[in-house]
């Protein structure tokens, strides 16, 4: 790839760090990734401080939402070292959502060297404490000074990171969600299966009224029966019923292709589980809960890796899950995820890129 060009910070904000009370995406590092795409390539790749950026007020993204975003994470391991998990998924995802929105793609090497970059600049960033992380998040956006419905011809690729906490301070903690019976997220020939800011922002009332009532975040129907049962707010989902791991299907192209989803499901048929990637009705999901095959439901994320659902609400019908406990199968999960991400489980799927702490010392 071409060269990167480092721009270090004279003014690094570590010292404002509370490490005890990360949250999620409160504080940036102090760098960032950026390329241009002008006349027709992506050029100039750099490393500069955080900060302000100019925006014109005829911004085609502030108008037309032509954008797109990855989120992944780094993780510092007992060694040392910092382990990017699966960043090629997300630079392949990152372009399907590009072709999708008519946003230039980048090529996916060029998009792990980046990653492993800015990791290796901010690696101080990056948490010590078991179920911390740097969280990672590339985004790309038209940049044209220009009103009028059409794809921008100039963009940004931006990589920012964030220090961010277990997403449960107590480990895995079940969580109710309720059915979206009102709204729905995506229909088939949408940009249900592209990670476009549209979607985030028109599922936001949703969520707000869903948590309103005490919910975590919504569980959405497809768009056109409202029958069939697609994801979760920034979730896939995934039904534990009789023998069977069941999780929604990725070809009608309404839900994300999610890189935790693959991961359980690759897991999962070599542990030997059945597992079917079948479309299910929320009909289905109610009769197995009655006839006590439901045993367990869990959404699969990078932010909460698993997240056990303890509760499903589908109008008057309250679905109590497991007991509201965390079930074994989710945390089967969790733990061997979570131990390949921390280096502690031996990583046999290549899934780590690491960035070498030795190697960077002596670079
Ligand atoms: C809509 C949606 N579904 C599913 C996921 C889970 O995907 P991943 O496992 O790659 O984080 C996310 C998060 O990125 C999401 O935003």
């Amino acid at each position: 790839m071409t060269d990167i060009n480092i721009k270090r910070t004279q003014n690094s904000r570590i010292n404002e760090v509370d490490w005890n009370n990360l949250g999620f995406g409160k504080i940036a590092s102090d760098h960032i990734f950026v390329t241009d795409f002008i006349g027709g390539e992506w050029r100039d790749y750099r490393i500069e401080p955080y900060g302000p950026m100019p925006i014109n007020p005829g911004n085609c993204t502030l108008h037309y939402g032509q954008t797109i975003f990855e989120g992944l994470k780094a993780f510092r391991t007992q060694a040392g070292h910092f382990n990017i998990f699966r960043p090629e998924m997300n630079g392949a995802r990152m372009n399907r959502s590009a072709v999708r929105m008519c946003i230039p793609e980048f090529p996916v090497e060029h998009f792990v060297e980046a990653v492993k970059k800015i990791v290796e600049v901010d690696h101080e960033w990056v948490p010590r404490e078991r179920g911390t992380s740097l969280y990672l998040r590339p985004f790309s956006f038209g940049t044209d000074d220009f009103l009028g419905v059409r794809p921008s011809q100039t963009y940004k690729l931006i990589i920012m990171t964030s220090p961010v906490a277990a997403y449960y301070e107590e480990g895995l903690n079940p969580v109710r969600i309720k059915v979206a019976t009102e709204y729905i997220r995506a229909a088939k020939g949408g940009t249900g299966s592209a990670k476009t800011a549209a979607n985030y922002a028109a599922s936001m009332k949703a969520a707000q009224e869903a948590k309103k009532e005490g919910f975590a975040q919504v569980l959405w129907l497809d768009g056109i029966t409202r029958e069939f049962v697609d994801e979760v707010g920034t979730m896939n989902i995934m039904f534990v019923i009789g023998d069977e791991l069941i999780t929604p299907p990725l070809d009608d192209g309404t839900i994300l292709a999610g890189v935790t989803r693959d991961s359980v499901l690759t897991l999962a048929r070599e542990f030997g589980m059945n597992v079917r990637e079948h479309r299910l009705t929320i009909g289905d999901v109610t009769s197995a809960f009655e006839n006590g095959t439901l045993t367990e439901i869990f959404g699969t994320g990078t932010a909460a890796v698993i997240s056990p659902v303890g509760e499903l609400v589908y109008g008057d019908r309250v679905m109590r899950i497991n007991d509201s406990k965390i079930g074994p199968v989710a945390q089967k999960f969790y733990d061997t995820i979570t131990g390949i991400q921390y280096g502690e489980i031996e990583d046999t799927h290549n899934w780590i890129v690491q960035v070498n702490a030795d190697e960077m010392a002596h670079a």
